[in-house]
């Protein structure tokens, strides 16, 4: 793979329009739920190495893949249930393969995943659910193998936490279960109501979307997935914090207003100007420095842990201290110690940092070490004087499609420049 970095040019203010694409963690689950209807034809879908990585594995597993202008399309040839250590460890996500597999054909052989390093981030929760649909699973030299004998059976999962992909996995293994299952405690992301909306129109019998119970009926099939992807929550909050630190005027489109309530109160409460001037349009405006706010990340429809490193580049540069508090995962606070590279005063004290306000960042030398870290580091760079480098880009470009472009369109001055054998990546 050709290795990048981010050259960033910082303070210019923003200016003009930019379009959402569509959601990574809404596409990546629908991309799997090809394995249960055998057939799909999905839109909205970005250009990410994520989504390149999703569609590698159904290629290995025995699906056509065909992907072009934002379409992706599966159809089923010849299937083998195994899937290759390379792919899964490349993405956490893979995972969601278990359960249709099992749902589909009886069996899977899934090498147990990785994905970011923000965290042990176990899959026992999964494993749990499964094994109440009556899969039988162990975990054998790295994989984990499942067999459901006689197909799996509705059951009754309370998840001991409200897992996003935990509950993504029973959701498409209950859809072909005999009979009902009931998902308590289940997460109530707006990503898990995309996923079910498109095995609802294919077919699926669900019912309490969006809520902490949801029940399913069992179908003997699904017919063709056909469906159009959310635009991505987190991108569209990645520009309000862009504009945040940048200052300007900005128009954000396809932006999901309703998805990103307390996002948009917290940068709001911040000082920000967030106006929605149509039902997918917002208008953002920086009027005066920010003010430091706190946050909590919570499960949905808390604060999301996804935009907890973009909002702390963000109070890195507000006026007083705030206090960001991390619930969801237990190591991601990285992107911290990067900032203060860049002159910020963060301390953090295990999963909360107190960030004191400071007047001015300078651009330095940083690495991305994780996928929203990349993007706190490229919004902290657009707000810091001189010249910010922004290495590891490939955190960047697993789940954000062309965000460089989208930020130089709207007036930054960023390059993405290609690192040669001589100089270290490592800074
Ligand atoms: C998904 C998102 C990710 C987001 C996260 C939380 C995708 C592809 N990824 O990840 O971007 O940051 O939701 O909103 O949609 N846990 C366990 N055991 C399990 C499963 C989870 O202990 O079996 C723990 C995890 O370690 C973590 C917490 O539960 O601490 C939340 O994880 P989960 O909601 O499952 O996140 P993901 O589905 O991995």
């Amino acid at each position: 793979m050709k290795k990048e970095k981010i050259v960033i040019r910082g303070r210019k203010e923003l200016h003009g329009k930019v379009k959402v694409s569509g959601s990574k963690n809404a596409a990546l689950p629908i991309i799997f739920a090809s394995i249960l209807s055998g057939d799909l034809e999905l839109h909205n879908v970005p250009e990410l190495l994520d989504i390149e990585t999703a569609s590698k594995l159904l290629e290995y597993m025995g699906f056509y893949v065909e992907r072009g202008d934002g379409i992706l399309k599966v159809q089923e040839l010849s299937v083998k249930t195994e899937t290759p250590y390379e792919l899964v460890n490349r993405m956490r996500a893979s995972i969601l393969v278990l359960g249709p597999l099992l749902a589909r054909y009886g069996k899977a052989k899934v090498s147990m995943p990785g994905g970011c390093a923000i965290g042990t981030r176990p899959v026992d929760l999964h494993l749990k659910a499964l094994s109440k649909l009556g899969a039988d699973l162990r975990v054998d030299h790295g994989f984990i193998v499942g067999e459901a004998k006689g197909g799996l059976r509705g059951a009754e999962i309370t998840f001991d936490f409200p897992t996003v992909g935990g509950t993504e996995n029973a959701v498409m293994a209950a859809v072909l279960a005999k009979g009902k299952t009931v998902i308590r405690n289940a997460a109530k992301e707006p990503e898990i109501v995309d996923l079910i909306k498109a095995l609802k129109l294919a077919g699926a019998e669900i019912e309490g979307e969006g809520t902490d119970t949801i029940e399913i009926r069992g179908v003997e099939g699904l017919s063709p997935i056909l469906y159009r992807v959310m635009p991505d929550r987190i991108e569209a909050g990645t520009f309000l914090s862009a504009v945040a630190v940048a200052g300007g005027e900005i128009v954000v489109e396809d932006f999901p207003y309703e998805t990103l309530e307390i996002v948009i109160d917290k940068f709001r409460e911040a000082g920000l100007k967030v106006e929605q001037i149509s039902e997918r349009k917002v208008l953002v405006k920086k009027v005066d420095r920010l003010k430091a706010t706190n946050v909590v990340t919570q499960p949905y429809p808390g604060f999301p842990t996804d935009m907890q490193a973009q909002f702390m580049a963000a109070m890195c540069f507000a006026e007083g201290t705030s206090v960001i508090e991390e619930t969801i995962f237990e190591n991601r606070m990285m992107h911290a110690l990067e900032l203060k590279r860049l002159g910020a005063k963060i301390h953090v004290n295990g999963t909360t940092a107190v960030v004191e306000g400071v007047e001015k960042l300078i651009g330095a030398k940083v690495n991305a070490t994780d996928l929203r870290a990349s993007a706190s580091l490229v919004i902290a760079g657009l707000g810091a004087e001189n010249t910010t480098e922004v290495y590891k880009v490939f955190h960047l470009d697993r789940g954000y499609e062309k965000l460089d472009k989208k930020l130089s369109n709207l007036g930054a001055d960023i390059e993405r420049v290609e690192i040669y054998e001589e100089e270290r990546e490592e800074v």
